[in-house]
């Protein structure tokens, strides 16, 4: 498998490049907001892009999808997301040459949020950041944030994450550095503490010394 994070500018958003070594053929994740870093990552690799997904409609991860629909990439591609495209459900399974993509529906950050997982990776989009979490803009949102970390916290440990920004402290962690040290899953198993350091987080992040 080649599996590449790219820098994708915007508020250090994170593309992804997916591809099977033998047959070249190719997925994009995120290729945004600058589809021009992206694109130039695909061609340096001569892979064929298959599919372009977005981990949630927000759009610094999805506006770069209308430069993919107009410049000629080879075979046509195909946009998969929970959103206006091909609609993804939870536990949807595709092919990408000898790879098999697994999607995982994650609401909570959106409605339309998901994680990708290939091989031991997992990509997680704004639903899980390395040492934080996606935001959300209700208590309704946030009980099903809770839910969907929930779910994905229950891959095996040795799981990497690859998140939608460059927010903690390295660019990829895995399920178990998470477990022991995201103070938003260590509260998993409860709810109310977990709302708490939602709304607490600013503060909580200065006496922590998070930045
Ligand atoms: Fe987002």
């Amino acid at each position: 498998m080649f599996f590449k994070q790219i820098e994708s500018g915007g508020d250090r958003n994170y593309a992804y490049l997916i591809a099977c070594e033998e047959t070249k053929e190719g997925a994009l994740v995120d290729p945004s907001p600058d589809p021009l870093k992206v694109i130039k990552v695909v061609n340096k690799e001569e892979v064929e892009i298959k599919y372009i997904i977005n981990t949630h409609s927000h759009f610094d991860h999805s506006g770069g999808n209308d430069y993919f629909r107009r410049i000629e990439m080879g075979k046509p591609v195909t946009f998969i997301n929970c959103g206006e495209d091909t609609k993804i459900t939870d536990g949807l399974v595709l092919n990408l040459g000898k790879l098999i993509l697994e999607f995982i529906h994650t609401p909570g950050h959106t409605a339309d949020s998901i994680c990708i997982k290939v091989k031991n990776k997992l990509i997680t989009g704004d639903t899980l950041f390395v040492g934080k979490i996606g935001g959300t803009y209700s208590e309704e949102d946030a009980r099903m944030e809770f839910e969907s970390l929930k779910k994905i916290m229950k891959l095996p440990p040795d799981t990497e994450v690859w998140p939608g920004h460059n927010y903690g402290i390295k660019p990829s962690s895995s399920i178990g550095f998470e477990l022991t040290s995201n103070p938003f899953i260590k509260r998993l198993s409860n709810f109310n503490e977990f709302l708490w350091l939602k709304k607490n987080w600013i503060q909580y992040k200065y006496e922590h010394g998070i930045k």
